[in-house]
């Protein structure tokens, strides 16, 4: 095999198939845009979903990226050899272009030619679907890999579990794949050994996709007029196998990481096992962290959605972190080091170098402050119960007062071999949300709690407001939240700097001009895609068929949202701005009012 480097193993990957026709396109963002079904971009074809289901992609029918990605399903067992959140998935796609023939024949060349990685053929093997009574066993792609000079003992017949794939969201393009993997040094674990076991004798490393279908809502696996391909290859772990290392984290992505940890906590990495895991959560979570926020659509950390998950992979960091003795600032100075190893393929993070460093140091604060009064309260608890169960509502408590994540409740738990009632907790945590209307709508919208008309109109101004926001100010700017009492409403959106007078005056100009032309305001069902396709802003949340509520005032504003809303703009009378300022980092607040408020 090569000697290889991360960029040598990006650069390689991109010029192969790139001599094969394929286009190379830059990775999309880490957050889905206007996807429901996940939180978070989870493989290379995830941004690729509507040209697999059939549109045409500019840059034609065969490309090939480095696109990154999170998964944070199996968050809890990072700190292992393998798991990561955040990994770089290099992928090729014939979108209805070329299929298994193609595919196959030139994964077994780059895999095997000394020009590109060189891997000893007999070091490969390969699984292929053993088919069930959906779909068929693949014995083409099985005859293909035996055309390459594959012995038949190496080639795995695997059922679905192992062999079909279909992106996160459940529905969507899926079909019967062929995966790739190495021959490790480890024996056989038992006769019946394959590479479906997890003993560690092969290690997957490639995944070709062979999309022949479409998922929908009710299960039903619907023929693509055109079947795609669609292959993922993990960096960190080819790159791992490549350069015959024990762990993702001795290659070059994570060593420099590492180092620094070392010299802020003046702890060695493999020192005992503990040590080691420590080691691992903070290098993990702070680069998946770094990547979430320096993304061209970042975030910051939040109690909802993408921005818990966010605070969650901090919050857990620092607080291996401090285990180390890391000192106060440390994650700012670890985002420091990722921010410049990975700088030449993502230069969006050193672009967002500040405001990485911004977020960090703010929640890093939030949280010290946080974990000092919940930890004693938790010490509180723990003595109290001497070694029985914490009960739900206790739990909750931790959550509710003191802002203690469950997962740190859980893990302080399980240090001192208490159990925590999770289901209670989880029905608490369901009723509070019941009872803070933070459901589905207000997850995103902050608290909408009155129902009441003048609410409905301040809600309605709340549109007419993000609309003027985004024609004065440029089509990037979001939502970030919205609150709204009896008197005001308050809007938060994503925009860098304090805006001018001027820009105040226009967007009051805007919204009043929208009220005097007393616009009918309509309400519409329609699925998400068409009112994507009508050009209608907001969230989309919910999932891919089911049905959403489209608010349209003339030619002033159109938006996905639950309601309820004004029956015409002129209800609301006037508008006006009361105040503009920052809320955080990257975000600005504005707070105004309505009829005669205004
Ligand atoms: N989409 C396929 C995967 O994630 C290639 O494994």
């Amino acid at each position: 095999m090569r000697s290889m480097t991360s960029s040598t193993l990006r650069a390689l990957y991109l010029e192969y198939f790139e001599r094969l026709g394929h286009a190379v396109i830059p990775s999309a963002s880490l957050i889905p845009e206007n996807d429901p079904t996940v939180l978070f971009t989870t493989a290379g074809m995830h941004p690729l979903v509507p040209y697999l289901l059939g549109a045409a992609h500019p840059a034609g029918k065969r490309l090939t990226d480095v696109q990154k990605c999170v998964r944070t399903g199996d968050i809890d067992d990072v700190g292992d050899a393998s798991h990561l959140t955040f990994f770089e998935m290099m992928g090729n796609w014939s979108l209805g272009d070329y299929f298994k023939r193609e595919a196959i024949a030139w994964s077994w060349t780059f895999l095997t030619d000394p020009d590109w990685l060189g891997i000893p053929k007999e070091k490969l093997a390969f699984s292929v679907f053993a088919g069930d009574e959906n779909a068929p066993r693949d014995d083409e792609s099985f005859a293909l890999w035996r055309d390459m000079g594959v012995p038949a003992d190496r080639i795995f017949y695997l059922p679905r579990e192992n062999n079909w794939w279909g992106p996160a969201g459940q529905t969507g393009p899926c079909g019967p794949d062929t995966e790739m993997f190495i021959i490790t040094d480890k024996e056989p674990c038992g006769p019946d050994c394959s590479p479906a076991c997890s003993c560690g004798r092969y290690l997957e490393i490639w995944n070709d996709v062979f999309m022949q279908y479409n998922k929908i809502a009710d299960g039903t696996l619907v023929p693509l007029a055109k079947p795609n391909v669609d292959t993922g290859m993990g960096l960190e772990r080819t790159l791992c196998v490549l350069t015959g290392k024990k762990t993702v984290y001795e290659t070059d992505l994570f060593t420099p990481i590492l180092s620094k940890i070392e010299g802020l906590t003046g702890k060695m990495y493999g020192a005992d096992d503990e040590t080691t895991r420590a080691f691992r959560i903070v290098a993990d979570h702070i680069r998946t962290g770094v990547f979430m926020i320096g993304d061209p659509r970042g975030i910051t950390p939040s109690n909802v959605d993408q921005g818990y998950v966010l605070r969650r992979l901090i919050r857990r960091a620092v607080r291996h972190g401090m285990k180390l003795g890391a000192p106060e600032g440390f994650t700012a100075d670890i985002a420091a080091v990722i921010v410049e190893r990975y700088n030449a393929a993502y230069p969006e993070l050193e672009r967002n170098a500040a405001f990485i460093r911004e977020q960090l140091l703010l929640e890093e604060g939030r949280f010290q402050r946080t974990l000092q009064q919940g930890t004693r309260e938790f010490e509180k608890i723990a003595a109290r119960l001497a070694g029985s169960q914490i009960d739900g509502l206790t739990a909750f408590h931790l959550y509710d007062t003191y802002g203690f994540p469950i997962e740190i409740t859980m893990e302080l738990a399980a240090e001192r071999a208490l159990t925590i009632d999770i289901d209670a907790f989880r029905e608490r945590f369901r009723e509070h949300q019941e009872k803070s209307h933070a459901g589905a709508e207000q997850r995103f919208k902050g608290g909408l709690l009155d129902h009441s008309e003048q609410t409905a109109r301040l809600h309605t101004a709340t549109h007419l407001l993000h609309a003027a926001l985004r024609g004065v100010l440029g089509q990037e700017v979001a939502q970030k939240g919205s609150n709204i009492t009896a008197e005001r409403l308050r809007f938060d959106f994503s925009f860098g700097r304090k805006m001018t007078k001027e820009e105040l005056t226009e967007v009051e100009r805007r919204v009043n001009e929208a009220i005097a032309a007393d616009y009918p305001i309509d309400c519409r069902e329609t699925t998400v895609d068409e009112a994507k396709a009508e050009g209608a802003i907001g969230l989309f949340e919910s999932k891919y068929g089911e049905r959403v509520k489209v608010y349209t005032m003339g030619t002033a504003s159109k938006e996905i949202c639950g309601g309820p809303h004004a029956s015409r703009t002129g209800e609301l009378e006037s508008f006006k701005i009361q105040k503009e300022e920052s809320s955080s980092a990257g975000v600005r607040r504005i707070k105004a009012v309505i009829g005669a408020r205004a």
